[in-house]
């Protein structure tokens, strides 16, 4: 049986105030959760179970996708505490039923990604890899992991989030792991599989393959890049099969209500039992479900968490706003994050 394990276990830090209350893989991304759209390509790809590596806010994660997914089976693995990436893979390895030569793919939970999965994994057996990585080319590789290769496409190092880039050749975030060097990874402690596995394994001597792929590629970890995905899942320049609706210059969900005065567009969501009044517009923004935004109010590149309450003439740009959060009429943000304190009731700004 195809197995994979996919990491889920992270804070989603630079997407709070959003990620206070849903973990990013959860966070809604076209109308679906972001997990469901890795789901749906690992299905695509002849998976047939995964075993989520959960740590964060374990339980949403149970009751999102205990029943599974599409027919494919789910299993979480919850860490007692956070274990980093490598340890994470190693706590969810002892969860899988592969035999130690079989290749297991493994995901980073918060990538959108075009690429071939069954040519990485037909590329991992043909070489009889120990380890085959999805490597991307990206302008600014400072913030992810710095893959060099040989002419062969051997990988000859593995470089986390250097200030002087050796090649803008990055971790994609989706490796082939043979099984017996998941079972190798210590189960006792928190363990880096970028700073320590994948470092050691090259010193080691173990076959590290590169699989360099330039389909469509992104990391959902910044606002700005969770609305770039969301937008290009809705306008259709990512295809995916977990996405419910038809692709358009924006995507309404069911019992979204909206005047027809108001303009929604480029790319934008708007989630169940939302509604927009009059004259209001929505551009190149998610906006969550049951949330209300009133009259001639104006929304950009922002995130709306559910059940937020936007008064009249308010103007957003570039905002994140935590879930039931409630603007009263004529408020102006820009370039912040926005939620209500739970202990006090305070309204929270920061600068993004
Ligand atoms: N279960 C579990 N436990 N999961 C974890 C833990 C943990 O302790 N720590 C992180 N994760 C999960 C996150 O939820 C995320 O899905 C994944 O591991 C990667 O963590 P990020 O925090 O998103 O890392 P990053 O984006 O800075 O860098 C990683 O991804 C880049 C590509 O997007 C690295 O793998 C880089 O090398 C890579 O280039
Ligand atoms: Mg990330």
């Amino acid at each position: 049986m195809r197995e994979a394990i996919v990491l889920v276990g992270g804070e989603g830090t630079r997407l709070r105030p959003l990620t206070l209350t849903t973990p990013k893989p959860l966070l809604p991304v076209a109308g679906v959760p972001l997990l469901a759209h890795q789901f749906a390509r690992l299905r695509d790809a002849g998976i047939e179970r995964v075993v989520l590596a959960t740590s964060y806010r374990a339980d949403l994660f149970d009751r999102d996708f205990a029943a599974g997914f599409q027919g494919m089976n789910i299993v979480c693995a919850t860490e007692p505490s956070p274990m980093g990436t490598g340890g994470a893979i190693a706590h969810a390895g002892v969860m899988l039923s592969s035999a130690a030569d079989d290749p297991v793919i493994v995901l980073n939970g918060d990538v959108l990604s075009g690429h071939d999965v069954r040519a990485q994994l037909r590329r991992h057996t043909d070489a009889d890899a120990d380890v085959t990585l999805h490597l991307v080319q990206v302008s600014d590789p400072r913030r992810f992991g710095c893959v060099p290769t040989n002419a062969q496409g051997r990988v000859t190092d593995f470089l986390e989030k250097m200030d002087n880039p050796v090649t803008d050749q990055i971790n994609a975030g989706c490796y082939v792991l043979r099984r017996s060097v998941i079972d190798d990874i210590p189960t006792d402690r928190p363990v880096s599989v970028e700073r320590e596995t994948f470092p050691g394994l090259l010193r080691s001597g173990a076959l590290v393959e590169g699989y360099l792929e330039s389909a469509y590629w992104l990391d959902l970890g910044t606002p700005a890049a969770y609305l770039q995905g969301s937008h290009d899942l809705v306008t259709g320049v990512l295809h995916s099969s977990a996405l419910t609706g038809p692709i358009g210059e924006s995507l309404l969900l069911s019992d979204a209500a909206i005047d027809p005065t108001a303009v929604i567009a480029d790319g934008s969501v708007i989630g169940q039992r939302s509604s927009v009044a009059a004259t209001a517009w929505v551009h190149d923004s998610v906006v969550m479900d049951s949330v209300v935004i009133g009259e001639g109010t104006h929304i950009q590149r922002s995130l709306i968490g559910a059940g937020c309450f936007i008064g009249a003439n308010c103007v957003l740009r570039d905002v994140v706003l935590g879930d039931a959060t409630t603007l009263a009429a004529g408020a102006h943000f820009e370039s912040q994050r926005i939620w209500r304190d739970d202990d006090t009731g305070d309204l929270v700004v920061e600068a993004l």
